[in-house]
């Protein structure tokens, strides 16, 4: 275990984790890792090799491999810009599915952990302050109701340009919650030491001061 400051925020899909995560690191001056986009980009190069979903083997070759290229907030995957094509629904679902299996979850274990790196980080994901950093001075677990969660979802859908229906996402969204708090690797469930942070009503801004303030006295 390393001696790097890491932040924990951990939570169900579109609880807020990725914007108030890039928003504490801005801040600090911290790295940021979205631990969430190296299981999509795994999918995706899954989904492109041709690789049977239930194939448990040929999906832990396949992240093994993987060499995803960070580069000016875009994602490079052998030379392809993946940016947008990791953020469909088809792929949220898919990903939740590749992300029950023991080896995918081994082989992405390590880039996850190389990303602490000096002066400190920012993680978010499902088991961020359970498996990844279990050693992290501050671990946070966002949620918000289904609903609102949804309909925050639909509005980065359709600000993309993607069609969407908010009740097929409430049930994918609900789906796919369900997936990951009920699978036997790592399972979404706050770390015994997390602080709970409910942002059904509450904006990105409370939510990114109330980290900070946590931050503040975390150490
Ligand atoms: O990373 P995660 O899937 O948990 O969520 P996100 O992508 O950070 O947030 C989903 C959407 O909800 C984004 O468009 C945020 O701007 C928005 N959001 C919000 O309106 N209010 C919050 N308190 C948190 C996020
Ligand atoms: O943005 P959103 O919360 O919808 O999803 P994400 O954080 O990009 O994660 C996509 C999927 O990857 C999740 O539904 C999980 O199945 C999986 N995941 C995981 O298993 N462990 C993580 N640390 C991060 C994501």
């Amino acid at each position: 275990m390393n001696t790097i400051p890491v932040i924990t925020l951990d939570g169900p899909a579109a609880s807020g984790k990725g914007t108030v995560a890039e928003l504490v690191a801005r801040e600090l001056g911290f790295h940021y890792l979205d631990s969430g986009a190296l299981y999509r980009i795994a999918t995706l190069a899954a989904l492109k090799a041709g690789v049977d979903p239930a194939d448990s083997e040929g999906l832990t070759a396949v992240a093994e491999k993987l060499s995803p290229v960070f580069e000016n907030g875009r994602i490079l995957l052998e030379g392809e810009d993946v940016t947008l094509a990791i953020r469909s629904e088809e792929v949220s679902r898919a990903t939740s599915k590749v992300a029950v299996v023991p080896g995918v979850r081994r082989a992405l274990f390590d880039l996850q952990r190389r990303a602490a790196r000096a002066p400190g980080l920012v993680a978010d994901g499902r088991d961020m302050g359970t498996v990844v950093f279990p050693e992290a001075p501050l671990k946070v677990f966002l949620t918000a109701s289904a609903r609102v969660r949804a309909e925050r979802r639909y509005k980065q859908l359709t600000a993309r340009g993607e069609t969407a229906d908010l009740d097929l996402l409430t049930k994918d969204l609900e789906e796919r919650d369900r997936r990951d708090r009920e699978r036997a690797e790592a399972p979404l469930k706050p770390a015994a030491d997390a602080r709970l942070l409910d942002t059904t009503e509450m904006g990105i801004e409370e939510a990114v001061k109330k980290v900070l303030d946590w931050w503040t006295t975390a150490r």
